[in-house]
């Protein structure tokens, strides 16, 4: 713990080390499976191999005969639950089979391996039907969700888009395609699950401890009081940990009807392609028109997407282009396909990510049409205030992000004409777009601040690190929120027995808990000035944000990609990549700098390697494992340059930052997209990018 040390009210803005860090390296911290417990016993999950139909019969006898082996569950056997309204959660309750992979029983044995060989023994019947897992354009159930993830509204309309496209100088009509992907946080997604005299404890990987505690009490009909979440530490996570999923269902199913021993329960890198939630593709068609110096004037937006039968997830992927840019007409859409599929989920920067490659290609290819330059272009397009809400920004920096990483990235230099620089057998050529992600808002976090003597104070709330630095940002927050050294400051995070959290997700964490946590500390003060008494103690909720009525408030940031493309074969490599980004105030320069590392390496890997490829017949993930389904080594990642601006903005929240885990990822795609473009003349709007798609050179 090299650096905790500092002058009191300082710490916000200091590199300081990972506190965590020697926990972790010397392999103390326990993640969900590491938890001590007492004889525990092991659950295999058993998963259909239809994507549709019935289970009409179901022979265990096998299995149950194989020593070790202390139950099988299925549907015939499993208890009832309480709440069965959300069918992801509605684990073995019914013989229907919704999606190839779903979970339709489970072994549960002394050992890992029992179990999992047991399972094996299990033979399954089925009445098939048949199946529809493929998301296609020219289908024609569609539908028109009510309203689109985060709460924003399906379709938004501002002029007379039509009209004014008809008659604009340069237009642009184009369709974008991302793939379905999938998260693969290293620590796969875990349950130990300890039913005991009527209370269950969850050993859990999550970004939520609390939401976990809501919603396993809410489908098994518990007090709230009577379920506790631990997750101290979770080895990422990145949307797919958001919200539990089937599994902590089924472990929490096989404690209940074994009550007493634990049931340790770790999915397989392969189990995790088919039930803990998936990127949906994307159908985006974008429509720029513009007049002849190269404002736009027409923007239209209309995103497909898909979700499941047996629950909606209606993602957002056309609402960063409705306060992107400038323009007097604007239109976006959202469509829906309902498929025989699991259940779509977050994954970093839902909506933005896959919005923002279509976009940001769109822009690129209409500032080659209009003769501008990609990032003139962009400027002169920049909006005044935000078209969405009417509302000033309570800062926007893009502009700043651009012209900074030009000045990094040596973009002066740059030949606009595409495939003019070739260096031996490789194309070389460069993009740049533009990014941004909201600031989001979550209610309900809660903070304790207790004194401890000794001028220790011990501030406690249920936030989640899921690998990001949250114990040592909060700790630097809490050093600051009560004006004394970090040294002084214990925290507790990662556990249902703390004040209550809301969940890591949208980029809240810092401005929900630092927020809630400053307020602690302000009512702490107010009640025991500077002088406070051993065990003086306060808790407050998250105070209300006024200025949210006054400004949009958005984060900012701007990509520079270099891409070499080899001639012969197509093979594409990024040496480097420069970011820069206008997110307020940066609480740790160092962990701040690993979160948009690897954001954007994310985004190269969108651009490039991720695809999770269903085969149609059988409606099920192929390549599910990390042989065939493409995430970047070290060797695919050239030089990330990261950088930021200085930007006050003293509306957002205390500490005046923004929420910076998924802005790295959006729009990162399109800056690599645009340098393959710019090296070969080749356009790919079907990401990944792969050699295929470019050749012949
Ligand atoms: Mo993030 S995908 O909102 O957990």
């Amino acid at each position: 713990m090299s650096m905790i040390t500092g002058a009191p009210g300082r710490a916000i803005g200091t590199p300081l080390d990972r506190i965590d860090g020697p926990q972790k390296v010397t392999g103390e911290a326990p993640y969900a499976y590491e938890h001590h417990v007492e004889s525990p016993l092991y659950l295999y999950p058993l998963q259909s191999d239809i994507a549709r139909g019935r289970i009409t019969h179901i022979d265990a006898s096998a299995a149950e005969a194989l020593p070790g082996v202390v139950i099988v569950i299925t549907h015939e056997n499993a208890p009832r639950l309480a709440d069965t309204s959300d069918k992801e959660y509605a684990v073995l309750q019914s013989e229907e089979v919704a999606f190839r992979g779903q979970f339709i029983g489970a072994v549960v044995a002394e050992t890992f391996e029992t179990a999992r060989h047991a399972a094996h023994l299990v033979e399954i019947s089925y009445d098939e039907e048949p199946h529809d897992a493929v998301l296609r354009a020219d289908r024609d159930d569609l539908y028109v969700p009510e309203q689109v993830n985060a709460g924003f509204p399906t379709d938004t309309e501002e002029g007379d888009f039509e009209v004014a496209y008809a008659s604009a100088a340069v237009k642009l009509d184009e369709t974008y395609t991302t793939p379905m992907e999938h998260n693969n946080p290293m620590e796969p997604h875990t349950t130990v699950a300890v039913w005991r005299e009527g209370d269950l404890t969850l050993y859990e990987s999550t970004q939520g401890a609390h939401p976990v505690r809501r919603t396993v009490a809410q489908v098994f009909g518990l007090d709230q009081k009577r379920v506790n979440v631990v997750a101290p530490y979770v080895g990422g996570g990145f949307g797919s940990k958001g919200l539990p999923h089937a599994n902590t269902i089924l472990a929490a199913l096989a404690a209940q009807m074994i009550e007493g021993r634990p049931i340790k329960f770790a999915l397989t890198r392969q189990q995790m392609f088919s039930c803990v939630g998936y990127r949906t593709p994307t159908i985006q068609r974008i429509r720029l028109g513009a007049d002849e110096e190269g404002h736009l004037t027409a923007i239209s937006h209309d995103a497909i997407v898909q979700t499941a039968k047996i629950k909606e997830f209606a993602e957002q992927a056309a609402v960063a282009t409705r306060m992107m840019y400038a323009t007097e007409s604007r239109r976006t859409t959202h469509r829906v396909a309902a498929l025989d599929v699991a259940v779509p989920s977050w994954m970093r920067a839902p909506g933005e990510a896959p919005g923002m490659f279509a976009l940001e290609s769109a822009m690129d290819e209409m500032a080659i049409a209009c003769g501008l330059d990609p990032i003139e272009f962009r400027i002169r397009n920049e909006p005044e205030i935000d078209a969405e809400t009417g509302l000033p920004y309570s800062s926007r920096n893009l502009v700043a992000c651009l012209r900074e990483g030009a000045r990094r990235f040596g973009w002066e230099s740059r030949d606009s004409t595409p495939r003019a620089r070739r260096e031996g057998r490789w194309l070389v050529g460069s993009g740049v777009a533009s990014s941004t992600y909201p600031v989001f808002r979550l209610p309900g976090s809660r903070a304790r601040v207790r004194y401890e003597g000794e001028g220790r104070y011990a501030v406690e709330i249920g936030a989640a690190d899921i690998g990001t630095g949250t114990w040592t940002t909060l700790t630097q927050i809490a050093a600051d929120a009560l004006g004394v050294g970090v040294g002084e400051i214990g925290l507790r995070i990662g556990d249902t027995t703390l004040p209550q959290a809301s969940v890591e997700g949208g980029s809240t964490g810092i401005t929900m808990w630092g927020s809630t946590i400053f307020e602690a500390a302000r009512v702490f003060r107010e009640r025991h000035g500077q002088n406070p008494s051993e065990g003086d103690e306060v808790e407050a909720g998250t105070p209300e944000n006024p200025e949210t009525e006054n400004y949009a408030m958005h984060a900012f940031g701007a990509y520079f990609a270099e891409a070499r493309v080899d001639a012969d074969t197509a093979e594409v490599r990024i040496p480097r990549m420069t970011g820069v980004f206008a997110v307020g105030r940066i609480i740790n320069a160092k962990t701040a700098r690993s979160q948009f590392i690897g954001g954007m390496t994310m985004g190269l890997s969108m651009a490039l390697h991720e695809e999770s490829v269903v085969d149609p017949r059988f409606g099920h993930v192929v390549n599910h494992d990390f042989a065939e389904y493409h995430i970047p080594t070290n060797a695919d990642v050239g030089e990330i340059e990261v950088s930021w601006i200085e930007e006050e903005d003293p509306h957002v929240n205390p500490m005046g930052s923004k929420g910076i885990g998924e802005i790295g990822i959006v729009g990162s795609s399109a800056a690599v997209a645009n340098a393959v473009y710019h090296a070969t003349g080749v356009r790919v709007r079907d990401l990944p990018i792969t050699p295929d798609k470019l050749l012949p050179l």
